[in-house]
């Protein structure tokens, strides 16, 4: 394993360069595939790099307000410095995690969403293309609309909200770029996080533990997707695309649970022994103040199936202790989970 270490936004030009020569010249002697993860700060890139770093790959992880020693800060809407990232590390497989995933936040900034969403993923594409790299975009089920689950890789996308659309269009600019890319779509995530907010599942903690009375939302049906499942997918499906090249397209990926908010959190204190009673369930359409979400996009992974990546399920229930047990006062789980 092998993580690319400067910081471009600390740094001269001049520093900057003679670093990208040293570490291209490392890079181009280590023998070991190279994978570019972009978001490698996120939720899903930091599994993604835990993944891919527990196999032969040298991995060069970006992100951009986050990065941090060991990461390279990357703006991917700044396209000078993406094409000298690509032109440095000369990746054979980009695995492009980063995007502006909040629904709310891109309803609000549709522009800045699709200079992420869109534009950067295009530009990466083309990149990708011209240099024979593996291109692997991640997408999600928002690009449905919910009314008729579960949907196939090939139904037809209408997504609710600007997310959905902007994550549609990058597909297709993806495609449309560089024609051999992959597409996995995957539903709602959680994962290792560093605080409890970062993921929409890991932040119904606050209400399971606040044992305070709370609402929550029992009428949009979700498939909780664990970021390391998630990864081991992506690291093997590029293994795979690499050696068979009719490997290509749209796949579907999703934890195969189905459940609301209000049962996440059921989940979550059963998980813990923790009381739930305080927990209500909401079963009236959340208002409308906020981006429209599907009522149930579960994704059919067929296709996916079909390639025998030999992936194994995993419960909720276990997965979200491992996940939250920091964020746990009681230190019975601390030792639970360690040993
Ligand atoms: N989370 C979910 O529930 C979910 C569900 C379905 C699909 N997905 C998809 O899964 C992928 C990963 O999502 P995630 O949950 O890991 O997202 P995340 O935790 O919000 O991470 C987003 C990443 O994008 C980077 N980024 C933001 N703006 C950037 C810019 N201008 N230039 C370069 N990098 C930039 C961030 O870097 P810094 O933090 O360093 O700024 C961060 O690493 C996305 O494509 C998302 O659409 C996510």
């Amino acid at each position: 394993m092998f993580y690319l270490g400067f910081n471009v936004n600390f740094m001269s030009l001049f520093l900057f360069k003679i670093k990208c020569v040293c570490v291209v010249r490392s890079v181009m002697m280590d023998p070991s595939p190279r994978v570019l993860v972009t978001g490698a700060t996120g939720l899903l890139g930091r599994a993604m790099c835990k993944e891919f770093e527990g196999s032969d790959w040298t991995i060069i992880g970006t992100g951009n307000s986050r990065a941090k020693p060991r990461l390279l800060s990357c703006d991917l809407t700044d396209e000078a410095a993406v094409r000298r990232l690509l032109s440095d590390s000369k990746p054979h497989v980009i695995v492009h995690c980063a995007a502006e995933r909040r629904p709310d936040v891109v309803e609000r900034h549709p522009e800045a969403a699709a200079n992420l969403n869109v534009h950067a993923t295009a530009l990466l594409a083309s990149l990708a293309a011209a240099s024979g790299a593996l291109f692997l975009y991640i997408s999600t089920d928002y690009v449905f609309d919910g009314r008729n689950p579960p949907y196939g890789e090939d139904d037809a996308p209408n997504p609710l909200n600007v997310y959905g659309k902007s994550k549609l269009q990058g597909e297709r600019e993806a495609l449309r770029h560089c024609p051999g890319a992959l597409i996995l779509r995957v539903p709602v995530l959680y994962g290792e996080v560093t605080s409890v907010t970062e993921s929409a599942v890991t932040c119904l903690w606050l209400n399971v533990e606040s044992e305070e009375i709370s609402a929550l939302d029992h009428t949009q049906q979700k498939f909780p997707t664990d970021t390391r499942q998630v990864a081991a997918v992506c690291r093997r499906l590029c293994e795979r695309a690499r050696q068979d090249s009719s490997v290509r397209g749209v796949f579907h990926f999703s934890g195969n649970e189905q459940m609301t908010k209000y049962q996440m959190g059921v989940a979550m204190a059963q998980a813990f022994d923790l009381p739930s009673n305080h927990l209500i369930p909401l079963t009236e359409q959340p208002a409308a103040a906020s981006a429209h979400r599907p009522i149930n996009s579960q994704l059919n992974c067929s296709r996916l199936q079909l390639l025998n990546l030999g992936i194994e399920p995993t419960t909720f229930s276990s997965s979200i202790v491992e996940c939250l047990w920091p964020f746990t006062a009681d230190r019975r789980w601390r030792q639970t989970v360690f040993h």
